[in-house]
């Protein structure tokens, strides 16, 4: 599915420098190198500020906080994403509210969102976030119409999507507050745990700063209860260095998309649902999209996926099974059926092994193994 040692081959001298410097400073904990990181990051998402913390997890407990989501506040998402863009909206205290998603992106649908709202449930809601799941930006049109018209706070959980953009404008920059991770699977990925949010308000910058240092605007002085959720610079370091190839890392995923495009297609397997074939990532033309994952719908998806084990091509399912079926979330109160496309997506989508550095010909060994399950 992924194999790491390609990129760290390609930018081993360039890494062991920068965690050299870190070492030579023995400032190991935000200092120079996450400041260095911070500024770079900001500039590359075209946001004002950027937060560094400890995983993407915190990235988006802390946009919540540094709004000031808490209890009494509902916050709407997905149930098609990764457990966190949930349990962070717990772990503030706020009251988690889910929409279906679009079954051609897999992103949250703003039509679904706005009926969540107009409901009896969707009142108090202060936020809605949007996951950029698989890499490609939520319609961001559609949720500002939503923000105009209900006063909603919009939180870009990004943390699969750094480098996308909506209509030209970058990830990081869309929403009021932005969570990356560079968990490191991610497009952007540390040797470790990091995260990062980013946001245009001078406000929720000083307070998220303050929220990830212990609620501390004076040391050892605690106005409010924060976390320790700091950025270590090694990780900074190693980012920063990152940083500088991603643009490139993700054109490549692009062209690797588009080669699968082009196999699928000579192989005749596409279908637009899976009653048909294999249905293809669809490309919102308004996105940039930066492809974290390859995920294609296809039809017997268990089956097909042991084909692919047992011939050693590894592929994933992100994911399983929708957040409202998860037993820690029963207490949200819904239930089978309350969400249908998030419910068939998750039995029907397969992600294929996608990075920068997978080659052709591994590219032609998958689609010829997934031609002959269903020859
Ligand atoms: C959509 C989404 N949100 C949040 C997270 C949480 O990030 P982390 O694993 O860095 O805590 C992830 C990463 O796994 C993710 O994919």
């Amino acid at each position: 599915m992924l194999d790491f040692s390609r990129q760290y081959n390609e930018i081993r001298e360039e890494v062991l420098a920068a965690i050299e410097q870190v070492c030579a400073s023995q400032k190991f904990v935000l200092g120079p190198a996450v400041e260095s990181f911070e500024t770079a990051a900001a500039d590359a998402c075209h946001a004002t500020y950027a937060i560094g913390c400890a995983s993407g997890t915190d990235a988006l407990w802390l946009s919540l906080a540094s709004a000031n989501i808490g209890p009494g506040d509902g916050v709407i998402t997905t149930p098609f994403s990764f457990f966190a863009s949930v349990s962070s909206i717990l772990r503030c205290g706020a009251q988690p509210l889910l929409a279906d998603i679009d079954p051609l992106t897999f992103n949250l649908s703003a039509e679904a969102v706005q009926e969540v709202l107009e409901s009896h449930r969707g009142t108090g809601s202060k936020a809605v976030i949007p996951v950029h799941l698989y890499g490609q930006c939520a319609n961001w049109d559609a949720f500002r119409t939503l923000q105009q018209r209900y006063g909603v706070l919009l939180i870009e959980d990004a943390a699969q999507a750094f480098g996308a953009a909506w209509e030209g404008k970058n990830a990081g920059s869309l929403g009021d507050l932005a969570a990356f991770s560079f968990y490191p699977t991610k497009n952007l990925s540390a040797f470790g745990d990091a995260g990062l949010v980013t946001t245009n308000s001078l406000q929720f910058d000083e307070h998220a700063r303050v929220l990830r240092s212990h609620g501390m605007r004076r040391r050892y002085f605690h106005d409010e209860v924060g976390w320790n959720s700091r950025l270590d610079s090694l990780q900074a370091a190693v980012l920063e260095v990152k940083l500088r190839h991603l643009s490139r890392w993700n054109e490549q995923r692009r062209q690797i998309a588009h080669r699968y495009d082009e196999l699928f297609n000579k192989a005749k397997l596409v279908g637009s649902t899976t009653t048909e074939g294999v249905v293809l990532p669809y490309t919102d033309p308004r996105a940039t999209h930066v492809f974290h994952q390859y995920t294609i719908r296809a039809p017997r998806r268990d089956s097909l996926r042991e084909h692919l084990a047992d011939r050693k091509i590894g592929s994933e399912i992100y994911y399983p099974l929708p957040l409202h079926l998860q037993t820690s979330l029963s207490g949200l109160g819904y239930r089978s059926g309350d969400f249908p496309i998030s419910e068939q997506a998750a039995e029907e989508v397969l992600a294929l092994p996608i990075y920068p550095e997978l080659r052709a010909d591994e590219q032609e060994t998958v689609v010829a193994a997934i031609r002959a399950f269903y020859a």
